[in-house]
């Protein structure tokens, strides 16, 4: 297949993030976003700390200049993310207040932000990243646990649902390739929301060199299995999770893997039945712009494009899957 990514994409929506500077920036940026994407995410300006920085005090501004241009574009918003721990606003993680109050202040954001967007964000992450990585309990002991308990993500998605019905309703998180358990306890929490949810975002923070196949298709099995629509959410694959600081360019070696393993991603998702179908995100444009280097704290080349916005393999693998 040749052309571009979104007509490549004939059953599923291609999707990248964005920044509000990026779109007001304009150039080149903007134009491989409008030929190549067909969904658009926030990368951090739709989070709370961005969107509610202090109590009865919302900025949406932002986020209204992405969606702004995803309308003007015909491209689709995807809303990241109404509840992620690593991204409140420490106005609540210190709030001062009942356990009531909290749960309140939950619902009017949840509802304030969702009847915002309404109409112009068709999908939400309604809770990011709410299971533990180790043993013991799987839910990480955020302050939303804290204060509204166990059920407060059931609570969350159903703030959400009554904001806007017509919205497609994910939960998302990461390693639920690599992690068996951390699978099972995604698809019992996802079992236990029942109709409050329409699908599983799953960010594909992956390497070169895996997980395997078989762990991915894991993930797309679990979930269509639920009749529930996928999100492959956050992809970006790494050419150096070896941690070397002392490499300073992508190998073609490195490349060819890394263009192999985007190829074998694509191919997993494209072969799914097309009701559970929804979009794949990959979670940055050029290298350069990827978080995963500061994340890492080493170089790193996971994105599509070079920080001169040429394809690079990856990009070829891609396309090659369609
Ligand atoms: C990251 C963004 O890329 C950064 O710009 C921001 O500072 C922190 O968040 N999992 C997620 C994403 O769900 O929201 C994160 O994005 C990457 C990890």
């Amino acid at each position: 297949n040749t052309g571009n990514l979104k007509t490549a994409a004939t059953t599923f929506s291609v999707g990248m993030i964005t920044r509000a500077s990026f779109i007001n920036g304009g150039g080149q940026h903007t134009e491989i976003l409008k030929d190549e994407f067909n969904n658009l995410t926030s990368e951090y300006e739709m989070k709370m700390n961005v969107m509610y920085p202090s109590q009865g005090n919302y900025d949406f501004s932002a986020g209204d200049v992405i969606v702004n241009f995803a309308q003007a574009n015909n491209m689709d918003v995807h809303g990241h993310a109404l509840i992620w721990h690593n991204a409140t606003p420490s106005w609540v993680e210190n709030f001062a207040g009942t356990d009531a109050e909290f749960e309140a202040m939950i619902e009017d954001y949840i509802t304030t932000t969702v009847n915002h967007f309404k109409g112009k964000v068709r999908s939400w992450d309604v809770v990011n990243e709410a299971l533990e990585d180790g043993t013991g309990h799987p839910l990480r002991n955020s302050v939303f646990r804290q204060k509204m308990g166990d059920d407060y993500i059931k609570k969350c998605f159903q703030f959400a649902r009554n904001a806007d019905p017509d919205a497609i309703l994910f939960y998302n998180d990461y390693n639920m390739a690599s992690s068996p358990t951390k699978r099972a306890a995604m698809f019992a929490l996802v079992d236990d929301l029942g109709d409050l949810i329409d699908g599983v975002g799953a960010q594909m923070h992956i390497s070169y060199n895996g997980p395997s196949a078989a762990n991915i298709q894991a993930v797309a099995d679990g979930t269509v299995s639920r009749g529930l629509k996928l999100h492959f959410a956050e992809l970006d694959i790494r050419t150096n999770p070896e941690g070397d600081s002392s490499v300073s360019s992508l190998s073609s070696d490195k490349a060819n893997s890394q263009k192999a393993k985007f190829k074998e991603v694509v191919e997993i998702y494209n072969a799914i039945p097309l009701d559970n179908k929804f979009a794949l995100t990959v979670w940055g444009l050029r290298d350069n712009e990827s978080w995963l280097i500061d994340f890492w704290g080493v170089p790193d080349w996971p994105l599509l494009y070079d920080e001169n916005y040429n394809r690079k393999p990856a990009y070829d693998g891609f396309i090659e899957a369609l």
